[in-house]
């Protein structure tokens, strides 16, 4: 069910992408990666981003995530102009607001799951890290694997760890990069339903990167990047289903 009923034209937007571009040197001499994109995302909402490989459906996340610095434009997240950060400032801000999971789940191979879902908390010096890490890890149902290692866990293990991560400081926006891109049919559904469920019990906004088009339906709007630049924001189409359910 969307909880967003009004098109996204408000400035309280927690993602704003104005006119950002990207341009990168490469060996082969300088790349536009993002040519002009323009992206509001509202409080809550969960958007599917789809595109063909190479569209800059990662390089977009980076940016939201204040990893990637535009070359032009302004990137709002969470009512912080990015631009306006050092990477001290930058640091902070994706601790506070920001989770990140990865189609690779990225944990760090020489700590347990549980260490690895406290890093962030210890990073914001929450006294009672550990306790909100084994917490964390009890949701996504690995209660009994918190001493494990990455290299011990299963691949939808090891993912269900990086979702607790990614949780665990309850950031305002959750970004997600393909993050059942390696894993089977069965495992990925799991994620997925945990992703959602995470996400709605915290009203959590959700930008999800995909390449399967009924993950991307299972959002408020699906997003189609295509070479650097938005070609269909997901608006019209999120505004017919709003006026179909309405009729
Ligand atoms: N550091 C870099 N230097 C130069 N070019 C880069 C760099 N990083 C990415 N690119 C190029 O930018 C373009 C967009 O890359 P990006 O990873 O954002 O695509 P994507 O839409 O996520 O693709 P995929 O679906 O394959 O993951 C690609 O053509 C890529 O080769
Ligand atoms: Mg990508």
């Amino acid at each position: 069910m969307s909880k967003v009923q009004s098109p996204v034209t408000s400035s309280d937007c927690i993602v704003d992408l104005d006119d950002v571009h990207l341009r990168l040197d490469s060996g082969a001499g300088p790349v536009n990666i993002l040519r002009g994109v323009n992206l509001r995302v509202e409080p809550g909402e969960r958007v599917g981003v789809v595109g063909p490989s190479g569209s800059g459906k990662s390089t977009m996340m980076m940016v939201m995530a204040g990893l990637e610095r535009p070359s032009g434009g302004s990137v709002r997240v969470a009512g912080q102009d990015l631009g306006r950060l050092d990477e001290d400032g930058l640091a902070r801000f994706r601790r506070r607001h920001v989770g990140i999971v990865f189609q690779a789940f990225h944990l760090v191979p020489t700590m347990t799951a549980l260490e690895n879902v406290a890093i962030p908390l210890e990073f914001a010096g929450a006294a009672d890290a550990f306790d909100r890490a084994r917490a964390g890890l009890e949701q996504v149902g690995l209660g009994h694997r918190i001493h494990h290692y990455p290299g011990q866990l299963s691949g939808g293990e090891q993912q269900r760890t990086a979702l607790a991560r990614a949780f665990v400081t309850e950031p305002s926006l959750l970004l997600a990069d393909e993050p059942t891109g390696n894993l089977d049919i069965d495992t990925g559904a799991t994620i997925v339903k945990l992703l959602f469920d995470l996400a709605e019990r915290r009203g959590t906004t959700l930008v999800l990167i995909t390449h399967d088009p009924s993950l991307a339906a299972r959002c408020d709007r699906t997003v189609r990047l295509a070479d650097g630049r938005i070609a269909d924001d997901g608006l019209a189409a999120r505004r017919a289903r709003i006026q179909a359910a309405g009729e």
